[in-house]
């Protein structure tokens, strides 16, 4: 059934355990994502990207519509999140596309700019009674630029700069830069866990890993230990598709119909999404 992303949130906080996150492209990540969260009997969100939304030229509704209908016929709960919001117009189709929550992404601004900018879309977001994340700290490694270097200002959260830009904005969870970075294609990143360990202490409402596809099981599983209650993860999905197309068209030069090597890029992928639940779990 499709649930709310608060919901889940709170629930996995409360227990110490996380929810696993998974930024959705096409209709084949929708049904894997889902399929491997029905193999674990696990919840799960599915989130679109406004990266994503701007691949589907533009349009958020034709995959969100096929989410929706999905979650609904899902044999296990169902969120779904819209993620990386930068776009006041994308922001405000959310609701009536069928999401619960949404991730306003500001982390580039300088802090006042971030701040204003945030409260701005909490303030809508909870007058529409959507949950809400937002970034302080940056991760790097989006549309294609490097990582951060983890020593560069700004580029770790600071906690009290955190606590102060949660009481101001009012936002539901945070997502905090530890040591992740996005779109990393080997699992070596390393988390600064003492810093995720005063970040926690110093903030009232769940914190969200992003980048987690870099992330090895250990420290994934020492991030949920420490207060990460929302793990995104995006990247992994894509190495598992396109790796596992990548070897079947290799191996069928004369393949044509897309649904042999779909199929083999969406079971690929519901391996992955299993084995990031189990992690969790
Ligand atoms: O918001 C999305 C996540 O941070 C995904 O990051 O693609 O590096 O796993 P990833
Ligand atoms: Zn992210």
């Amino acid at each position: 059934p499709l649930v709310t992303t608060g919901e889940l949130i709170t629930r996995a906080a409360a227990a110490r355990s996380a929810v696993a996150a998974f930024n959705v492209i096409t209709l084949e990540h929708v049904e894997a994502v889902i399929a491997g969260a029905e193999s674990m009997g696990s919840a799960v969100v599915l989130q679109v990207s406004e990266n994503a939304v701007r691949f589907r030229y533009g349009r958020l509704l034709p995959l969100a519509r096929a989410a929706v209908a999905a979650a609904e016929h899902a044999a296990v709960p169902v969120a779904l999140h819209l993620d990386h919001i930068q776009s006041d117009d994308l922001l405000r189709q959310a609701p009536d596309a069928g999401f619960s929550s949404v991730m306003y992404d500001g982390a580039r601004l300088p802090y006042a700019d971030n701040l204003a900018a945030t409260k701005a879309a909490v303030d809508w977001a909870h007058a529409q009674g959507l949950w809400i994340e937002a970034e302080l700290g940056r991760l790097g490694g989006k549309n294609g630029e490097p990582p951060l270097d983890a020593h560069a200002p700004g580029a770790r959260t600071d906690p009290a700069e955190a606590h102060a830009f949660v009481a101001d904005s009012g936002v539901d969870a945070l997502a905090v830069a530890v040591g992740s970075s996005h779109a990393m294609t080997t699992r070596t990143a390393t988390l600064d866990h003492d810093l995720l360990k005063r970040l926690a202490g110093a903030l009232d409402v769940p914190l969200v890993l992003h980048g987690s596809s870099g992330v090895p099981d250990g420290e994934l599983t020492a991030a949920v230990a420490g207060g990460i209650a929302k793990v995104n993860v995006g990247t992994a999905l894509n190495i598992a598709m396109t790796g596992a197309i990548r070897d079947f068209l290799a191996a069928h030069p004369e393949a044509v119909d897309s649904r042999k090597y779909l199929s083999v890029g969406r079971e690929a992928m519901v391996r992955a999404v299993a084995d990031i639940i189990r992690v969790l779990a």
